[in-house]
């Protein structure tokens, strides 16, 4: 594997959810696998989960791990081709991508979306000119519209938990409101996954809010929140800003802040006795309230820690592969 940004990179899912699990019965089954190997994890952007989730996969797997904060500490990047770098900009990343490849084997990248141009951002700009320039196989540790480490991570957890439950589960993606305008990626990945999922899937938000179509098509759209969680087994709240499917000018925009969506107890009686879900970091209060995220019910610690597990196997493959 060379590159991972889509379920299908991976192949056949059940493969890859056997593996997970080999994975989590001796996570250092492969501890030798990346001797002498470098993993190099590029950050645009913050994070916690994935930073320390892939490197402590790439160590399960032997490997070295170099993380990079582009924005702190290293010189300040032009994204853009044919600009006059007369700005606070010292390099390109034309430049920087190819140098960066000459210390490592393998590139992590994390690169959110700007949200202002979506032509650029679905795109994927940035994480191909690293396929491109690297001369290294690379993976997304969230991009501009995916973000398939996370995604992987709550399969695997569905799996888990659905497995208890003795039935093909029903699993409803929720918009929920949050102050400030966040990416698609996450929703997006997660409906991709779900869609090649042994799964029933219900995506559920209101006007405006529709997912682009290359990740949705086939699932239900529930436009009436309490309807959606009705029978569902597990609910997967986020918020996403406007997508611009229906209008391409409130791309990237807050349309709402409808608090009547955040997740509480209530919304929970909708539901067959739910798992609650969220990627993290939330918002309390916002996206769901204390006493659901709190709940013996709620997997959002088990989803964080099947970052690792998601983890492992992706760059066991793109070892394995190499
Ligand atoms: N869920 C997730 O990717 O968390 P971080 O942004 O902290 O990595």
């Amino acid at each position: 594997m060379r590159s991972f940004l889509n379920v299908e990179d991976l192949g056949d899912l059940k493969e890859a959810l056997r593996e997970a699990a080999e994975i989590k019965a001796d996570r250092y089954k492969y501890d030798t696998l990346g001797k002498n190997k470098t993993l190099l994890m590029v950050f645009f952007n913050n994070s916690l989960r994935t930073r320390l989730s892939t490197q402590k996969a790439a160590m399960n797997l032997g490997m070295n791990v170099i993380v990079l904060d582009v924005n702190a500490g290293a010189w300040k990047l032009e994204t853009e081709r044919g600009v006059i770098m007369d700005g606070d900009k010292s390099e390109h990343l034309l430049e920087a991508i190819p140098v960066m490849g000459c210390y490592c084997d393998v590139i992590g990248i994390r690169s959110f979306a700007g949200l202002t141009d979506r032509d650029y951002d679905y795109a994927e700009t940035v994480y191909h000119q690293f396929e491109k320039y690297s001369g290294k196989p690379v993976f997304a540790m969230e991009t501009a519209t995916v973000h398939p480490l996370q995604a992987f991570a709550d399969l695997i957890t569905i799996n888990e938990y659905a497995a208890k439950r003795g039935k093909r589960p029903k699993v409803v993606l929720t918009w929920a409101p949050h102050p400030k305008a966040l990416p698609q990626a996450v929703p997006n990945s997660f409906a991709q996954w779900m869609l090649a999922a042994d799964v029933d899937f219900v995506i559920t938000h209101p006007e405006g809010y529709e997912l682009d179509p290359a990740f949705t098509k086939g699932a239900t759209i529930e436009y009436d929140q309490r309807k959606a969680f009705e029978g569902a087994d597990f609910i997967y709240a986020k918020n996403w800003s406007c997508p611009g499917v229906t209008n391409r000018e409130d791309y990237g925009k807050v349309l709402s802040k409808d608090m009547s969506w955040t997740v509480d107890a209530e919304h929970m009686s909708w539901t067959n006795d739910a798992h609650f879900m969220h990627c993290l970091p939330v918002r309390r209060g916002m996206i769901v309230t204390d006493d659901v995220i709190e709940a013996p019910t709620s997997l959002v610690i088990p989803e964080a820690a099947n970052r690792e597990i998601s983890a492992t196997v992706v760059l066991k493959r793109i070892l394995q592969s190499k």
